[in-house]
Formats: structure tokens, sequence, C-alpha cells
């Protein structure tokens, strides 16, 4: 029987029919901003302010669109980005999200708030490329016992959450009253709350909110694989990441889920990038929606994507085949934008292939 998002041509068709199934907590949990939501909507704009310039006359009749990320293959430059509570969309969550990536040959983000144990998504989805999201908790037991048992896993690098010492305002939660239910198991907070009902800021309430650069310096100097700094959105912050050791830092601002009114990730990773003067791996995520969005990312100088969003309503419509008929939606996008760009591979784009436009195309 064809499934009701067979139909769908793009992100967004999986966004709708998500938004159609998932009941009002979970679709505003997942969905929603901070505050206003002047980020949130700002990240999708942001990508839309700049414009390619295409360079024509370019032999394109082969292009692909792997490349290489922290010293390993990927099939695309756009990774999975760590996303809490994943069996709240589906049975399988985190593990069917790594079977997806590793499907499509590209790298999965674990969250620290994630419903299954690193050991099982790595089990789950042998072959597979991880990485994992680590938020250092008050209880540092917790998060160094977690933190060992992904390493021990195999997964690959740890991405330093920064930008959360605090919990966002989430008013769609506060409306719904969201919380997750006592029966879901989440292995990090199960061991620092000790089972029942969870609410999003008693998740916040676990992290340590006096994390400093000395404490990513001892992270970074003790740790077995690479650290990178997730929500990173200035200059100043990139170059101290990289001075306290990082490998690398997400350009993030939490999918405008954390503060608001900062700026989009597209109007700031130009700067980011010359901060980090080629001494790290610089992702990028918030507000990728197309082929063209990861083109112009490239072409300003990010190594690769992070998806978050759109990779959970694939999860939530389709399981495992829908999150990964998303990544292979994004990566046909990015194969045809990089051909009529005539770039044969990612490693082509360079900061001439994008402008500001609409006014000032330069
Ligand atoms: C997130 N994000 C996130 N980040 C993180 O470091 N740890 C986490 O546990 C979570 N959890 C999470 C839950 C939900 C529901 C969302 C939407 C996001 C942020 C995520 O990694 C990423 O930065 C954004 O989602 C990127 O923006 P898009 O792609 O969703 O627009
Ligand atoms: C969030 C988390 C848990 O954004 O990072 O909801």
């Amino acid at each position: 029987m064809p499934e009701a998002w067979d139909q769908a041509v793009n992100l967004a068709d999986f966004e709708r029919i998500a938004s159609e199934r998932l009941d009002a907590g979970t679709l505003g949990y997942f969905a929603g901003g901070a505050a206003d939501e002047v980020t949130l909507a700002d990240n999708v704009a942001g990508w839309r302010r700049w414009r390619l310039r295409p360079r024509v006359l370019v032999d394109v009749s082969e292009v692909g669109t792997g490349t290489e990320l922290l010293g390993g293959p990927v099939s695309m430059p756009i990774c999975i980005a760590p996303v809490a509570f994943q069996r709240l969309v589906d049975p399988d969550g985190e593990v069917a999200m790594a079977r997806a990536a590793a499907a499509a040959g590209t790298v999965m983000s674990l969250s620290t708030i994630a419903t299954a144990r690193p050991t099982e998504v790595a089990a789950g989805a042998p072959g597979g490329r991880r990485f994992f999201q680590l938020y250092c908790f008050r209880d540092q037991g917790v998060t160094r016992a977690l933190m060992e048992e992904a390493i021990e896993s195999g997964f690959e690098a740890i991405l330093l959450t920064v930008d959360a010492p605090v919990a966002g305002r989430r008013e769609r939660d506060q409306r719904t009253g969201f919380a997750v239910p006592p029966d879901l198991s989440v292995p990090s907070l199960d061991a620092a709350l000790r089972g029942g009902t969870t609410f999003v800021p008693q998740v916040f309430d676990q992290v340590d909110a006096a994390l400093d650069w000395q404490d990513l310096e001892d992270l970074a100097s003790e740790c077995a694989i690479p650290v990178l700094v997730k929500g990173v959105l200035t200059a100043e912050d990139a170059a101290l990441s990289i001075e306290h050791g990082a490998a690398g830092v997400a350009v993030s601002n939490h999918g405008g889920r954390q503060l608001d009114c900062v700026a989009a990730t597209a109007d700031v990773l130009a700067e980011i990038v010359e901060a980090i003067e080629g001494r790290g791996t610089v992702f990028v995520d918030g507000g990728i929606r197309r082929g063209t969005d990861v083109a112009i990312a490239l072409a300003l100088g990010a190594d690769a994507v992070l998806v978050g969003r759109p990779a959970l309503w694939g999860l939530a419509v389709g399981g495992e085949a829908g999150a990964r008929r998303v990544l292979e939606m994004l990566r046909d996008e990015l194969a045809l934008a990089l051909a009529l760009c005539g770039c044969r591979s990612p490693a082509d784009l360079t900061r001439r292939h994008v402008g500001r436009g609409p006014a000032g195309f330069a």
C-alpha cells in the first residue's frame, strides 16, 4: 500500500504531513521556538537573503555530493542534528534515525536527551557514523558515564552544546502543558531525575550553567575524540573555541529555541568562517530546507550543514524510511544545485558562488 508521504516532493510536504499527524503538545515542542519566534522564522528566511552566482560552460556530466568530514567519508555534507526525545514520534526513535543516516551514507548526531542509549543506537545502525551531543549536567557522574559509553561504542566526535545553560522561553510548551510521559525512558534523565513526568524546563535544570572556557579546554584535552562547540554565533566565540582546544564549531542558535532575536545563522556564518581561519571544521544549522540552502552554506565556507526538524518530520511520518527519504531529497537537491552552479563537487563551491541578494548583489 502506498504511504501518504509517497506523494511528498519536498521537505515542506513532510512538515505539513507531520503537523497533521502529531498531537498539539508534541508538535509544539518539535516545531516551536523561543518567545516570539523571531529567530525561528529568520533562520529559514536567512538563507533566502543570499543569491547563487552560477558559472556556466563547466562539464557537469558527472556530479558527486560526497566529501570528507572529520577524517571520514560522507555521501553528502548534510548530517543529522541532535534532537531530543525521538521516541515521541516513532517507536524506534533515535535507532531508526541512525539507520536512516547510515543508509544515506551520512552522520547522525545523538542528543544527550535521547530516548535510546548510545550502545543501543550503535548496535542498531552498524556501519553508520555517529557524533554525540553533550550537555554537561550538574551531576558530572551522569555526563561522564554517558560520554564514555558513546566513545566506547564508536561515536567519533562530541558536539558540546553551549547555547542552553538555562532553558529558552518555550511559550508553545507552556500553552499545551507539554511534558514527556513517564513511560518514555530517557537514560540521561532517568539517572539524574529518577523517573516521573518530565517538563522541558526540568531538563535544563540538570544542565551545568557554570560551564566556562576552562571547562571546554579541560574536556577537549581529556577527551579521546574531537570536541566541537555547538551554539556559536560570533567571531569572538569561534576564535575562543579554537584557542581552547575545540576541533571546530557548529554555528547554531538551537533552531531558534533558546535566545530569541539572535541572528539567523545564514547571517553570521561568513564572519565565523573568517575567524576560524581554517583551524577547525565548521558546521552550520538552522532553517536548512532546500539543497540550495546547503549550497549557499557551503559557498559561505561551511564544511557541512546539520538538519534538525526536517529529519524529524521524516521520522514522524515514515519512520526510518521517511527520514531516509528526507535525506535523499536534500542530497538530490544539492546535486542539482551543484550542477547548475557549474560545480562537480561540494569542494568546487567558493565564496564567489554566492552574493547578497536581491539588493546588494555582489
Ligand atoms: C533541538 N536541538 C537540540 N540541540 C542540542 O544540542 N541538543 C538537543 O537535545 C536538541 N534538541 C532539540 C529538540 C528539538 C525538538 C529541536 C527542533 C531542536 C537543536 C538542533 O540540534 C539544531 O540546532 C536545530 O534543530 C537546527 O535547526 P532546524 O534544522 O531544526 O531548523
Ligand atoms: C531542546 C533541547 C532538549 O531544544 O535541547 O528542547
